[in-house]
């Protein structure tokens, strides 16, 4: 290794994953002085108009890139995808017409305390997180389908018919949560594959962690979209939201929520109330610039696409060693999970992996096997690099 080739793996990670290569070496070439400032991005102060130049920038081409309406609000938060478990119900609950709903049902059920459902849709890990939460705070959490649980399978592997969900009426439903992509057990829904389903009038919140950036998708059909970044869009500690404009209204002035969660405040007082993740936001908008480059959102979901078949198609030809669990319409672009048929191996694929330049390929500890995560930053040769390994694998060991 010498400073013209650094050390470079093939970083699977599920995230903090990687970045690419030309916005770590930008990056790096910016590092000791921004632009002449004499400064590092890291030691200039987010009240400067050189930073100020930077947020600007990434809300615009994020913008951009996702076609965000104008009626809609980008802020950059910090507290990941955990801190918006909470700042989107708590806000929600604080909006002017979730608040008249809410006092329609007890004027029209007067006498029986009945308070508004938020309705989860749990087809993961992460999105029963996000209905924990609710409960935590007071919430009416309501399930609307639990994937697993009604369909009796060990796992996250299936979403039942629409049919079967338990989806409360629109007077009665604050709002309707869901994750469209579950890092953990690799379960990415269809882009179209829960709003057809929403009364318009019920705000529909997505958590986008691990899949923004990477399809087209109509972002008039969300109320809240909210993404952590250190998945496709650069490192740990900034949050994304994209809220429309109408939920930040709120009834007398009632903000009795905490101000690094709450939206208006951001909106209010922003863009920048409080201190952001300033670094964060510059690798974040040099990620921006970097997609619009390789030709925007088609071209990354081509690419998406096409490394996805390429792991999926080669599980499915070597089905006597490797197995993906969920079911072919909900298999996630974006996190391959794999088990291996031989467990005894296992550790073996892990070391060997190591040896050829190959990591975080294990799988998330609440359920073992393997995971390879394909976000932004990898590419088709990555991974068929990867294949080719697992192949190797499969001719050595058995
Ligand atoms: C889809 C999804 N939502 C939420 C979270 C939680 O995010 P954080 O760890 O930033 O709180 C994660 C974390 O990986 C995630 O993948």
């Amino acid at each position: 290794m010498n400073s013209q080739t650094p050390h470079r793996v093939l970083n699977f990670s599920a995230g903090p994953s990687a970045i690419p290569l030309p916005v770590l070496q930008k990056a790096q070439a910016e590092f000791l002085d921004y632009k002449n400032t004499g400064m590092s991005i890291m030691e200039l102060s987010h009240r400067s108009e050189t930073f100020e130049a930077i947020i600007q920038k990434a809300e615009d081409d994020l913008r951009e890139l996702l076609e965000i309406p104008s009626n809609y609000k980008v802020i950059f938060m910090q507290g990941g995808g955990t801190g918006e478990f909470a700042a989107t119900h708590l806000n929600l609950m604080l909006s002017k017409s979730i608040v008249e709903k809410q006092r329609k049902l007890s004027e029209a059920n007067p006498g029986q305390n009945k308070t508004l459902k938020c309705g989860y849709i749990v087809s993961g890990i992460w999105s029963k997180k996000g209905h924990q939460e609710c409960k935590r705070l007071g919430g009416n959490a309501h399930v609307i389908v639990d994937s697993k649980e009604s369909l009796g399978q060990s796992g996250y592997y299936d979403l039942p018919p629409v049919s079967s969900w338990d989806l409360p009426k629109p007077e009665e439903t604050a709002y309707v949560y869901y994750c469209d992509n579950e890092t953990i057990g690799g379960f990415e829904m269809k882009s179209d594959s829960i709003y057809p389903h929403i009364d318009p009038s019920v705000p529909i919140v997505c958590d986008m962690s691990s899949n923004i950036l990477t399809r087209k998708v109509d972002i008039s059909k969300f109320g809240i979209i909210y993404a952590g970044a250190q998945k496709n869009l650069g490192p740990s500690g900034l949050t994304i939201v994209i809220v429309r404009d109408d939920l930040l209204e709120r009834k007398d002035s009632i903000n009795n929520i905490p101000s690094v969660l709450d939206y208006k405040y951001f909106v209010d007082e922003g863009p920048m109330p409080h201190t952001p993740p300033t670094f964060g936001i510059y690798i974040c908008g040099l990620v921006f610039e970097y997609v619009k480059q390789l030709g925007g959102i088609p071209t990354m979901e081509e690419m998406d696409r096409k490394k996805a078949d390429l792991i999926y198609n080669f599980i499915d030809s070597h089905s006597n060693y490797f197995t993906n669990p969920i079911s072919p319409s909900y298999r996630s672009r974006m996190n391959v999970v794999f088990i291996l048929n031989n467990k005894s191996l296992e550790k073996k694929l892990i070391e060997e992996a190591k040896d050829a330049g190959i990591v975080e390929i294990k799988g998330h500890r609440s359920v073992g096997g393997f995971r390879a995560s394909l976000y932004n930053a990898i590419t088709v040769d990555n991974v068929q690099a990867l294949v080719d390994f697992l192949s190797a694998f499969c001719e050595k060991h058995f």
